[in-house]
């Protein structure tokens, strides 16, 4: 599979022109100015050198601008361009940046389409194009969302003025929502009118997966579109039985590739099945342009350009041998009487509190082993290993859970989630006077924006909900101390 975006970079900064175009770096590592100011440390580097951190430390020094200034330098820039002739142009994509993601699409098996802003920009896109869908059917928008959504999904409903309808089976929790195909079927029978869509977040942040497959059915019975934040499970398509979500049946769904994937932060995919609505392939490009920079990275535009080859040759094998790997790790723990929670393969998420442990105790004794978690709170301790992930990195992880002491066990649950109640448009409440206060002021309050910590940027109570005790006792709980609120007429 060839790469169509690296090739042309790579050809650009071997030709060594003038850059009489964006960016102002104008190819030339640039590590942070001098004590006194100046960048001629950083020019002495020259175009088309790829300077590491190391040698741009060691010019500052040469040329006497003083000690090593503060900054960093990738080398990166010779690549990093703009929409230069022949560099095609992302939301208007023809040329390499087309050919590239139709080199994804074949592999995903779906119309793809890149984003250099995550998950983000794609789920924000998805929902425009639900509301467009529905109003070309002269329908007013509405989803039903598991409440587990990003802050993304929550934000971008209340800007489009779409509304949403909670998904909170029983079971729910902070971050895991339990829509099952049943749970799906029940309320869409009792839905009038229908949503335009379900939206399930799949898998969520501890890694567990919901039944795409079952919801897609119940969905596609009541003409329901099904769109899946699948922002952690880029790399499910490709494990010897793929459980992406465009090989269960959904018709929309983004994959952060930056998440489980070997590319730039920033970049993802927006997928459309191929039984989706024609109206949804006409109108991607148009949707994700809406929100997103007009100055794309290319840099991240070349990190999934250059993923194809890898994901279409050794990546599957690799896969395999790693989500074993952790399948074995996590027997091992379970044995000790560490438990683990979540189904995602690739992803080791630890409950220690019956081991004695909080998950940020836990991921305090890791990181003093120089393991760093991707998110803790008070009941788990995420881990996110990858296929880039050494051996011998997992050699020492395992060894240091293995050898965890024992200690009694932490008693206490965490509080029960409950679903607000809604009292005021999302839309007014995120755009209207707002004030900030200390969470302990704010019972009977209505959010004015989506209160969270990040990660895991799962909102508490969504704007225009009435803050209760039971969110007080969540916010507690998960250490958030303030929260903006609709400022009463009476303040104004
Ligand atoms: C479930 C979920 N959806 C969406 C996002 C946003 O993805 P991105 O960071 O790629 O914009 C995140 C980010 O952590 C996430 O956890």
């Amino acid at each position: 599979m060839n790469t169509p975006i690296c090739d042309f970079l790579e050809r650009y900064a071997e030709e060594d022109a003038v850059r009489l175009h964006m960016p102002g770096h104008k190819g030339r590592t640039f590590s942070g100015a001098g004590r006194d100011g100046s960048a001629e440390s950083q020019a002495a580097a020259g175009a088309g050198s790829a300077a590491s951190l190391r040698t741009d430390m060691q010019a500052c020094g040469e040329t006497g601008s003083g000690a090593a200034a503060p900054g960093w330098s990738t080398g990166a820039e010779r690549y990093d361009i703009t929409e230069i002739e022949g560099a095609d142009s992302l939301y208007e994509a023809e040329g390499i940046i087309r050919e590239s993601e139709q080199n994804a699409g074949s592999l995903f098996g779906a119309e793809t389409f890149y984003s250099a802003e995550g998950s983000s920009l794609c789920i924000r896109a998805m929902l425009c194009m639900v509301a467009q869908y529905a109003r070309e059917r002269g329908e007013r928008p509405r989803i039903a969302a598991g409440r587990n959504a990003h802050r993304v999904f929550v934000g971008a409903a209340a800007l489009l003025d779409m509304e949403v309808e909670w998904l909170f089976p029983p079971g729910s929790t902070y971050l895991g929502c339990p829509v099952t195909r049943d749970a799906v079927r029940d309320y869409l029978s009792a839905a009038h009118p229908l949503p335009t869509a379900v939206y399930l977040t799949s898998p969520d942040y501890t890694g567990t997966l919901a039944d795409v497959r079952g919801v897609a059915e119940v969905c596609r019975e009541r003409g329901v579109l099904l769109v899946v934040d699948n922002a952690h499970g880029a790399y499910l398509k490709f494990l010897s039985e793929s459980l992406h979500p465009m090989d269960l049946g959904a018709d929309l769904c983004c994959d952060s590739a930056h998440k489980t994937l070997p590319a730039l932060t920033g970049g993802a995919y927006l997928h459309i099945s191929r039984k989706a609505p024609d109206m949804f392939r006409r109108r991607a490009k148009q949707a994700l342009a809406l929100f997103g920079s007009t100055s794309p990275s290319y840099l991240i535009l070349a990190s999934l350009d250059a993923l194809n080859p890898y994901l279409a040759g050794g990546f599957r094998t690799e896969l395999c041998r790693m989500a074993a790997r952790l399948k074995r790790m996590r027997q091992a723990l379970d044995e000790k009487g560490l438990a683990t929670v979540g189904d995602e393969p690739m992803k080791l998420t630890l409950a220690p509190r019956k081991f004695g442990y909080t998950g940020y105790g836990l991921a305090a004794y890791l990181s003093a082993r120089g393991m760093v978690a991707e998110y803790a709170d008070p009941d788990v301790t995420v881990l996110m290993p990858s296929v880039r992930t050494g051996d011998g990195e997992l050699e020492r992880l395992e060894a240091a859970l293995l050898s965890l002491p024992r200690r009694a066990p932490l008693c206490g649950e965490p509080p029960a989630v409950s679903l607000p109640v809604r009292v005021m448009s999302p839309r007014e409440a995120l755009l209207g006077p707002e004030e900030l206060l200390p969470v302990g002021q704010c019972v009977g309050r209505v959010a004015a924006s989506v209160t969270v910590g990040c990660p895991p940027a799962v909102p508490v109570v969504a704007p225009g909900e009435r803050i209760d005790d039971a969110a007080i006792r969540c916010f507690d709980y998960y250490g958030i101390r303030q929260c903006a609120v609709v400022r009463e007429p009476w303040q104004e």
